[in-house]
């Protein structure tokens, strides 16, 4: 029989190496830079994912993701080292196994652990002796322990003993030209010291500073309190814009100035609320497990709530904005500047954007939006009723045309000083037009 030692040394042995076989479970936005990022650095991946056609598309080189480069993908598939599969059969030939799943909300916005479960029940059926598995999804202190550890050790294998398990939050920023996987720390977590080794040992290959934590937990707790600290910080100012805005004062000249402190202060910026993937869920799976342990987080639940309500209130403040320009809401064109979440990203998860839209439209407008990257809106969960319409032109006659132009989401490749000339009414909720000296040639600009 096998001794932990020697399953230890054999895997420590191929990392070093880089010999071990590597499979993501999910290619996603984490999954995929991540099986990349480790395909680039010498190790063999193949990536699995449920979605044949998103495989499909991976395989025959296409770019996928809009902020690689041109061909990231197709390089990694021409090097013969990477591969992406739909048939789990590939987990047979892996010695490591990470797992970047969606960890979403369910419909009563509690955690929903269902596709952890899911991956986990399928890799428990090819787990073997010596396996190094780690999940990356974020998911609240202790579930990796207490849900994933016993779906994987069903079959009789001992997590510690038999295969190696450990938790690595990804702290991907999609759309962030300065921090890469490779570059932002890796977080690495295990409740035995084999796996921690192991885990340490296997992100150090690829990035270039590991950080070790005492427990699974410890590492799960990490990436929670990094995007509740962001989700507090965000509903902190945007309160602070309507509560400065009603003394007289800009909010924005107010973080530029106090940004300027050289310790103790880190700028957050007003936005028209928060979206994507991690900041709208995280405060949630930790608040949720401070309940489920006895304990609370009024100040992150307080937070969400008004993070919550922002794109209400925004509407609610286009609509005053139109009146004071003697349009009535119902009736009213608008054109919404960005669907997606925030800049220069591909993806509308969660967006405010989509949220202020469906609220102008109850109250009687009628919407176009513009996003160079959405050219079709997609289908969305919180809003399928919206997917379909297609991006409407940036044309002077067109951005004339509109009751109000809002800009929700600040992508790079618009045309702000075009908008700045056509537009009669531009609402900012992202400080562009100031920002960049644009001043609007026949019409207002006001910071919302
Ligand atoms: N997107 C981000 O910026 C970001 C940043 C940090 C952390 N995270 C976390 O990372 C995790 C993954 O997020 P994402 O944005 O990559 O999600 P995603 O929706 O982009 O990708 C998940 C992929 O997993 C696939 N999948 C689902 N179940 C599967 C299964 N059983 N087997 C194989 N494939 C399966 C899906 O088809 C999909 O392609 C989440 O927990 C998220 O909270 C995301």
């Amino acid at each position: 029989m096998t001794n932990v030692f020697s399953l230890y040394s054999t895997l420590k042995d191929r990392i070093s190496r880089r010999e071990a076989q590597v499979s993501t479970v999910g290619l996603g936005y984490v999954g995929l830079p991540l099986a990349l990022t480790v395909s680039e650095s010498g190790f063999g991946v193949t990536g699995l994912d449920l979605n044949a056609d998103r495989v499909a598309a991976i395989n025959a080189g296409e770019r996928v993701v809009s902020y690689f480069p041109e061909t990231r993908v197709s390089d990694a598939v021409a090097s013969g080292r990477f591969s992406a599969s739909s048939d789990p059969a590939v987990l047979a030939d892996a010695d490591v196994i990470l797992i970047c799943v969606p960890t979403p909300l369910s419909d009563t916005r509690e955690p929903d652990l269902a596709y952890v479960v899911r991956a986990g029940e399928t890799i428990a059926k090819w787990l073997r002796p010596g396996h190094l598995v780690v999940l990356e999804s974020t998911v609240w202190p202790g579930a990796t322990a207490t849900v994933l550890k016993p779906i994987l050790e069903a079959r009789g294998l001992r997590a510690g003993e038999d295969f190696f398990l450990a938790f690595s939050p990804e702290r991907e920023d999609p759309g962030n030209a300065n921090y890469t996987t490779q570059t932002i720390p890796k977080i690495v977590g295990a409740d035995d010291h084999r796996s921690r080794d192991l885990v340490d040992l296997f992100y150090s290959q690829f990035v270039t500073k590991t950080v070790p934590v005492s427990s699974l937990a410890t590492a799960e707790a990490v990436k929670l309190a990094e995007n509740s600290f962001r989700t507090v910080n965000i509903a902190l100012v945007n309160e602070m814009k309507v509560a400065m805005e009603a003394m007289g004062v800009d909010v924005w000249e107010v973080v530029k100035a106090a940004a300027t402190k050289p310790f103790g202060y880190m700028p957050f910026y007003p936005g028209p609320g928060i979206g994507g993937d991690c900041i709208p869920v995280s405060p949630v799976y930790l608040s949720w497990r401070a309940k489920d342990v006895g304990s609370a987080m009024p100040i992150v639940d307080l937070a969400r709530l008004n993070n919550d309500h922002a794109p209400d209130l925004l509407a609610g403040r286009v609509a005053i904005e139109l009146g004071k320009a003697g349009a009535a809401v119902k009736g009213a064109r608008v054109l919404i500047l960005g669907i997606a979440y925030k800049k220069d990203v591909e993806d509308t998860r969660e967006s405010p954007a989509l949220a202020i839209l469906n609220r102008l439209e109850e109250m009687g407008a009628s919407c176009d939006y513009h996003d160079p990257y959405f050219p079709v809106m997609p289908v969305t969960r919180d809003h399928p009723g919206l997917a379909g319409r297609q991006s409407a032109p940036l044309t002077d006659e067109a951005l004339a045309a509109y009751d109000a132009v809002l800009v929700a989401t600040d992508h790079t490749n618009v045309d702000y000083a075009q908008v700045a000339r056509s537009a009669r009414l531009i609402l900012d909720t992202r400080n562009v037009f100031d920002a960049k000296g644009l001043c609007p040639e026949q019409g207002a600009v006001v910071k919302i």
